[in-house]
């Protein structure tokens, strides 16, 4: 392999050469350069859909869709009555998120971590042993992807070790389609649950932010949590693994998570003692 490499940039360079020679004028690009690049569109010509505008529908609502249970505030009481015995809760979460991406790859919902998931990727690309909740965003086009057409859906996953398997339900916010950070009732547009324990992740679409975009900001975001963000510290988003299954991250994690925790965030490593 090594000597293969040279060699074969050598023959790459050869050819370059002669076609300069008959085609075009010294300093100019060559064929083959006009060639590669005539068909590379740039990210922003490609990355039309993020910025697609939905209309605001609906008055503002005057309740809550999502509850939290009485019981922990991380469950959904529909599905448990009490939390999970403690040394339970990270391999029940492992299961949700790994549930979770891989679902959101097969049906082509594009989705990605974020905040304190986010710091967890960072350190380990594992969950922190002392979380108890998961955040994830999608676009907006993705959240009436989802509201669409996998509303209400269950998906289940056989797991090693747990009889049965467990399932998932893939629950959207009717509200997702009112758009206001007023609608401070319903700022989670969308759940992924484990029906056998309650627990969930929190589904936020990152939406264009119109109001400052009118002002000057074309690359302004914005979810109805009121976290403002770029198109480019998000996208391109990369590719890399979360527990162990492939997962997209925000192109600009770093910068992200120093906005969100403060760069001390990155660095140090005691928390809580
Ligand atoms: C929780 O408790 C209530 C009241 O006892 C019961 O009606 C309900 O079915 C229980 N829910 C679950 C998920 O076990
Ligand atoms: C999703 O389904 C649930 C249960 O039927 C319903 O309450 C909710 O309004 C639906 N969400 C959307 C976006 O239609």
């Amino acid at each position: 392999m090594h000597n293969f490499i040279p060699s074969l940039l050598g023959a790459f360079g050869v050819f370059t050469t002669t076609l300069a020679q008959v085609s075009t004028p010294p300093g100019a690009s060559t064929a083959l350069d006009r060639i590669a690049n005539a068909n590379k569109p740039t990210f922003a010509d490609v990355r039309e859909s993020v910025a697609k505008q939905y209309e605001e529908e609906g008055p503002l609502p005057t309740e809550k869709y999502f509850h939290e249970s009485r019981f922990h505030h991380h469950y959904d009481d529909r599905f448990a009555n009490s939390t999970l015995p403690e040394e339970q809760v990270i391999p029940h979460l492992i299961a949700l998120v790994q549930a979770y991406l891989k679902t959101m790859r097969a049906i082509g919902a594009e989705t990605w971590i974020m905040h304190g998931t986010l710091l967890a990727w960072w350190w380990n690309q594992k969950i922190f042993p002392w979380d108890n909740d998961l955040d994830v965003q999608v676009t907006e086009p993705t959240i009436h992807f989802l509201a669409d057409y996998h509303n209400f859906t269950d998906h289940h996953f056989e797991i090693p070790g747990v009889d049965g398997g467990r399932t998932y339900l893939l629950e959207i916010n009717p509200n997702h389609v009112v758009k206001t950070t007023e609608d401070w009732l319903n700022v989670i547009d969308g759940r992924w649950i484990d029906k056998s324990s309650g627990l969930f992740i929190d589904i936020t679409a990152v939406r264009p932010d119109v109001a400052k975009r009118a002002s000057g900001h074309p690359e302004a975001l914005m979810c109805k949590d009121k976290h403002r963000y770029k198109e480019s510290d998000i996208f391109p988003l990369r590719n890399s693994y979360f527990e162990g299954v492939p997962v997209r991250i925000p192109y600009n994690y770093a910068g992200v998570l120093r906005e969100e925790y403060g760069s001390r965030s990155l660095t140090n490593t005691e928390f809580w003692g």
